[in-house]
């Protein structure tokens, strides 16, 4: 196997990483203390979810976190991007606390520190504790100040081991997907709500730093957004204009309150009615200063004035999702936000893409992942060279598991899970990232290929 495309120049300082969520891997939903979340009553609801699949066992990493563990260092990583669901720490969201949750990870720190892997945390990957939600959740500022408690509690534990601590994943998605568009937890459809909600998370961003600063002042903090650069289908004024507002609602929404102190105008105005309730000490608030902006790249956005459906041209093929695979969107997008915006270092937090895997003979031939992976570290190398200050990259995902409303039937992993006996096995594009990243490192590699 050839690494030569991607290899690009990669300092031995950066972060070569593997990427997980809670509850789309830990299973165990109802152990051990665990109160549920809006995604457990979401999975639950009939329809919601393809096939009516719920994350109660996923790939049951909770009850396999060393073999996990093992197998996440038989890549050679230096770094491992996982999720702390807040109902394991807080079943009711709320104090008291549930000691058996926040040692297992714990346990999960101490086992990456042993194998030499940095931690890296998220603190919320979508699963609001129900109870929560029930008293009004993010509608609420309530919650903000809650979240804020959550985190706290889990830097003064987790804070003298791990190397980053990013307080939310794609905040974009949990507005518009989850209230907006009623395709994610908790399945609501209302715009004039889901704009709020969006404040409220960057508030409880911004709250949530102030108070992780206090307690772990020397870990790496964050937030990691979802961000596709969008690209007008004809070169025509009304395609122009709509690629505009797509990439106000998409990346402006959220890069303009954390890095510029504002709301868009132009999205505010589009908004009209609905654009949500702010205060200036709340846009104060969110410009909290953070050590690294972390980005999940999968695709463009392909904006057609008339016709939402418009499909791109999809020259370098689609993804199981569908998804367009489109690398040089992922040097556009760092390249232009190095340029609007005084960013702090960033790191690619995910990228990666579902294919239709065929176990054969114990293996797992997915060329097309690996082409993928090739092509959007190049992309990202190119991006460094010219010059934007990208310090990370984790391969969504570690190993298949529960993607969402998708369910089983979508496999994003470079590990192979086969779901009725839990066995992991790794996929070619496993095997090429190790090579890969031991290439990197020629002095330390004892796995690489000749
Ligand atoms: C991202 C999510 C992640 C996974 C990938 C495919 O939006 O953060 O959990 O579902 O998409």
């Amino acid at each position: 196997m050839t690494t030569s495309k991607a290899s690009g120049s990669f300092p031995s300082d950066f972060q070569w990483g593997v990427a997980t969520s809670a509850y789309q891997i830990e299973g165990a939903a109802s152990e051990d203390g665990r109160g549920p979340s809006i995604w457990d009553t979401f999975s639950h609801t009939p329809g919601k979810v393809v096939e009516g699949h719920t994350g109660d066992v996923a790939c049951d990493h909770y009850h396999r976190l060393e073999e996990d563990l093992d197998l996440i260092a038989s890549l050679g990583v230096n770094s491992y991007r996982f999720s702390v669901a807040w109902p394991r720490v807080l079943p009711t969201g709320r104090l008291p606390l549930n000691p058996q949750g926040l040692d297992f990870y714990d346990r999960m720190v101490d086992g990456l520190c042993a194998r030499g892997i940095r931690p890296h945390v998220t603190l919320y990957h979508w699963d609001l504790p129900q109870a929560l939600h029930d008293e009004g959740g993010w509608a609420r500022t309530d919650t903000v100040h809650r979240f804020a408690d959550y985190a706290e509690l889990v830097a003064r534990r987790l804070g003298d081991r791990v190397e980053s601590i990013a307080t939310f994943n794609e905040p974009w998605v949990v507005a518009t997907l989850g209230y907006e568009k009623g395709i994610f937890a908790p399945g609501l459809t209302n715009r004039r709500l889901a704009m709020q909600v969006s404040h409220h998370l960057l508030m409880a961003h911004g709250l949530a730093v102030r108070a992780l600063r206090a307690v772990a002042p020397r870990v790496q903090l964050g937030i990691v957004l979802n961000l596709s650069p969008s690209y007008p289908a004809r070169p025509t004024a009304a395609d122009r204009a709509k690629a505009h507002l797509e990439d106000g609602l998409g990346v402006r929404w959220y890069m303009d309150p954390l890095f510029r102190g504002s709301y868009p105008q132009d999205v505010l105005e589009h908004l009209g009615a609905d654009a949500p309730i702010v205060r200036p000490e709340e846009l104060r608030l969110i410009q909290e200063p953070i050590d690294f902006l972390g980005i999940n790249y999968y695709m463009r956005n392909f904006i057609h004035a008339e016709d939402p459906q418009a499909k791109p041209p999809g020259e370098q093929g689609f993804t199981d999702m569908g998804w367009e695979v489109f690398p040089q969107g992922l040097t556009a997008l760092l390249t232009r936000l190095a340029r609007d915006y005084r960013l702090p270092p960033l790191s690619i937090t995910e990228n990666g893409a579902a294919f239709a895997d065929r176990l054969e003979d114990d293996a797992v031939h997915d060329t097309k992942r690996v082409r993928y992976l090739e092509q959007h570290i190049a992309a990202l190398a190119a991006a460094r060279e010219q010059g934007v200050d990208v310090r990370g990259y984790f391969a969504w995902s570690f190993m298949d598991n529960f993607e969402w409303a998708s369910g089983y039937l979508k496999r994003f992993g470079l590990v192979y899970v086969d779901f009725d006996t839990q066995r992991r096995v790794l996929k070619d594009s496993a095997l090429w990232y190790r090579d890969f990243i031991a290439a990197q490192r020629p002095w330390q590699s004892s796995a690489v290929a000749p």
